[in-house]
């Protein structure tokens, strides 16, 4: 694709990961963590992430899709999309959460409606904490009241991808996160 137009360099994430590492290396101190990381988006802040962080860690990772409630990416490009609330779960967690400090790991926080989802399920498991780690979050487009405990950047509303975003599973690659420009 042409025309994306870099929005956070790799840098400006590598220093605010490294930030957000320390935090929670703070805030646990003398504890363990499980990260459980939103596939796939997550995979490459929760590596980045997991490695700022010293403490004892452990991973795990929860699959949802929005299939059906949201357009194409195209189609959203065009006028957005308006969510009807259905998240399913594509892969479950492979370990019990219970008494653990848990820690989501979700590469943007956009209408709220699939963190809502996975901390209620991550809730049912009885967990000694639960915190969210999002790399970036659209603030104006939220329809649930949910916040992330450690947050990256906050951005416009615009459709972004890299370091982990894709756009129909494309560009997860791309080190920089970049805005992909709408049609028309
Ligand atoms: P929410 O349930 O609306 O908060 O959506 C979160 C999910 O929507 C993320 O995990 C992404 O998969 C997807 N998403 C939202 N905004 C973007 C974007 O700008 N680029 C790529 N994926 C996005």
């Amino acid at each position: 694709m042409t025309g994306l137009k870099v929005l956070i360099s790799r840098e400006q994430i590598a220093e605010r990961v490294a930030a957000m590492g320390s935090e929670i290396t703070r805030d646990f101190a003398g504890q363990a963590v499980i990260f459980v990381g939103v596939l796939k988006g997550a995979a490459i802040f929760l590596s980045d992430l997991a490695r700022q962080v010293q403490l004892d860690a452990t991973f795990d990772f929860i699959g949802v899709s929005s299939y059906g409630n949201r357009p194409s990416p195209a189609q959203e490009l065009k006028s957005g999309w308006d969510s009807t609330g259905e998240v399913r779960l594509t892969k479950d967690m492979d370990q019990s959460m219970q008494g653990r400090n848990v820690i989501l790991v979700e590469d943007i926080l956009d209408t709220g409606l699939t963190l809502t989802y996975l901390k209620k399920i991550v809730q049912a498991h009885q967990p000694k904490s639960l915190r969210i780690a999002a790399l970036l979050d659209k603030p104006s487009r939220r329809k649930q009241p949910i916040e992330a405990d450690y947050l990256g950047f906050s951005i416009p509303d615009e459709f972004v991808v890299g370091y982990g975003l894709d756009y129909a599973e494309k560009y997860r690659n791309l080190p920089d996160i970049c805005i992909v420009p709408r049609e028309g």
